[in-house]
């Protein structure tokens, strides 16, 4: 049997860029090389595609050090299907390089939100993960607020507004945050890794928060902080039948008071993972369950990563990741390893989903 090219893409224009290129390095490593070719992708800071090999992945530890090189040459992908059926990257000076399926390994907005997943639908190639709609909600915490709310699952209750209401109505818009009690939680609406996150103790800092969540995105989204909060999390993976992996726990030790990005990716003493989470038999049952109905909500496909709140007896999604970091360290792989499926047994089924969501969509009638 001949092998499935696979088109690993990275990096990014997003501020999440550096952490992607880790997520990479991890899936490249666990690709089953017997069953899959890998071909890499590496999108730059400026938005361009270019044609790595193999060595060219950094492999440095520390996330800020990692850069798609930007001498290697340009690719891009045309929306347009291929005849044939697969798919085809376009490369500048060389012949274009025919693949299977793309594993768009991205995080954050531009990679995770619906808008590189709309390319590989225009072209008409199998893909890795959620489509569209799914992939944009999971990137936007309130509009993911509002459809999980819809599907009765609990969240935080929160407010949101804009950089222009804000501006109209200073006042008004600050005193409906601080009703919430404090201590707040300022967070862009489209973001990741804690990018733009501050937890805010009184009045005094709240105005400063807005503005360093308004630096990354035009809506804000503000909400009290759960008290004596425990973060707890659970890997789901499949298409419309799904399944939860065990839940695990993030310990924070850290500074902050919260799993800030200092904590998640350049402190390794800020923060500990515990799997599985040391959680009661039925409140371990509830999350899992609870991943699967938020997962269900919002039409995930392939994977997810679902974060908890959890407060005594009190348990809210706070939101799911629709391309979770995927490290060696990172919670989503670590999860399926202590639910018995190793690296290259994930990524393997992640591809295997991706091309039976394509073969399916693929069927649908496209006239009367
Ligand atoms: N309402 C909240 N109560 C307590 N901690 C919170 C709350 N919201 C966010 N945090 C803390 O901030 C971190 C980042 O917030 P999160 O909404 O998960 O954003 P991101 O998408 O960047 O991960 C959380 O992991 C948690 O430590
Ligand atoms: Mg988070």
């Amino acid at each position: 049997m001949s092998q499935l090219v696979v088109l690993v893409v990275f990096g990014g224009r997003s501020a999440e860029h550096e952490i992607s290129l880790v997520s990479a390095r991890f899936v490249v490593a666990s690709l089953d090389r017997s069953r899959f070719l890998p071909v890499l992708v590496g999108i730059d800071k400026a938005g361009v595609w270019r044609l790595l090999d193999e060595p060219q992945l950094p492999k440095r530890a520390d996330p800020r050090e990692n850069r798609v090189d930007e001498s290697a040459p340009r690719a891009w992908l045309l929306p347009t299907p291929v005849p044939g059926g697969r798919g085809r990257l376009e490369v500048e000076g060389q012949e274009p390089v025919p693949f299977d399926l793309v594993f768009p390994v991205l995080h954050g907005p531009l990679g995770e939100d619906g808008a590189i997943q709309g390319l590989f639908e225009l072209a008409s190639v199998a893909y890795v993960g959620s489509g569209v709609a799914a992939s944009a909600v999971g990137m936007d915490k309130v509009l993911q607020k509002r459809v999980l709310a819809h599907a009765g699952v609990p969240v935080v209750p929160f407010v949101s507004f804009g950089r222009h209401e804000l501006e109209a109505q200073a006042d008004a818009t600050l005193a409906a945050c601080a009703r919430l009690g404090f201590p707040l939680f300022v967070k862009p609406a489209n973001m990741g890794s804690s990018l733009g996150v501050s937890r805010v103790a009184d009045a005094g800092g709240l105005r400063a928060a807005v503005d360093h969540a308004l630096a990354y995105d035009t809506t804000v989204l503000v909400e009290p902080g759960v008290r004596d909060c425990r973060e707890v999390e659970v890997s789901v993976l499949g298409n419309e039948v799904a399944e939860a992996s065990v839940a695990g726990e993030i310990v924070v030790t850290h500074r902050d008071g919260f799993y800030s990005y200092e904590a998640k990716y350049l402190d390794a003493a800020g923060s500990r993972l515990s799997v599985p989470a040391e959680l009661a038999a039925e409140h371990a049952e509830r999350v899992r369950r609870m991943a699967l109905a938020a997962y269900a909500a919002l039409g995930c496909a392939g994977l997810a990563r679902v974060d908890f709140f959890v407060s005594g007896g009190d348990v809210y999604v706070n939101e799911l990741n629709t391309m979770p970091g995927f490290t060696a360290i990172s919670m989503y792989p670590r999860l399926w390893a202590a639910s018995g499926m190793d690296g290259t047994m994930l990524v393997t089924r992640l591809i295997e989903l991706g091309l039976e969501r394509h073969a399916a969509r693929a069927k649908l009638q496209t006239s009367r």
